[in-house]
């Protein structure tokens, strides 16, 4: 058992840095870091991805059930964090005016935006059947994660 989230947080880190190593294909990474982060979490019943495009998220490489595939910039927990450009972390889901449920069993939600010079480019959103399942210690890790999958692409695309 590990002592503290941080630690599992630093293995995930690892595990990210292994899984991208010199492939630079993004889908195919988003893919492997949403089942990394799926079944890496206790406790999840959603991980995945939504990239920018225009004025909406597109649905994008996740774990989970069926998501819905098309959100407003402004809508829901994820089209908040991207038009904020800020993570936004629910510990109730039903308490978020306008969230949009894509499975009931959700309760709670973090949502860490992609942010590629300057611009959002898309989010990664986790949810939990669990009340309150994320704190600042998931928000921290999750944007450590976030930082080393968009730093790996800009490195990737010079
Ligand atoms: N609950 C999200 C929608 C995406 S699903 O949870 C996968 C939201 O309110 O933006």
């Amino acid at each position: 058992m590990r002592e503290t989230k941080l630690e599992l947080y630093r293995e995930l880190a690892e595990q990210l840095r292994a899984l991208l190593a010199t492939e630079p294909d993004r889908i195919a990474n988003a893919a492997n870091m949403a089942a990394l982060i799926y079944h890496g979490l206790p406790d999840l019943n959603w991980a995945g991805f939504y990239f920018r495009r225009g004025g909406e998220l597109v649905l994008g490489p996740f774990q989970g059930k069926p998501a819905c595939v098309r959100i407003p910039l402004g809508n829901g927990v994820c089209g908040t964090a991207a038009s904020r450009g800020a993570t936004v972390l629910v510990p109730y889901v039903h308490d978020f005016p306008g969230h949009i449920g894509c499975d009931p069993a959700s309760r709670s939600e973090l949502v860490v935006p992609l942010i590629e010079r300057g611009e959002v480019s898309g989010v990664l959103d986790l949810d939990s059947p669990l009340l309150a399942r994320f704190d600042e210690g998931d928000q921290a890790g999750c944007e450590r994660l976030v930082v080393l999958f968009v730093d790996h692409h800009r490195e990737h695309s010079a």
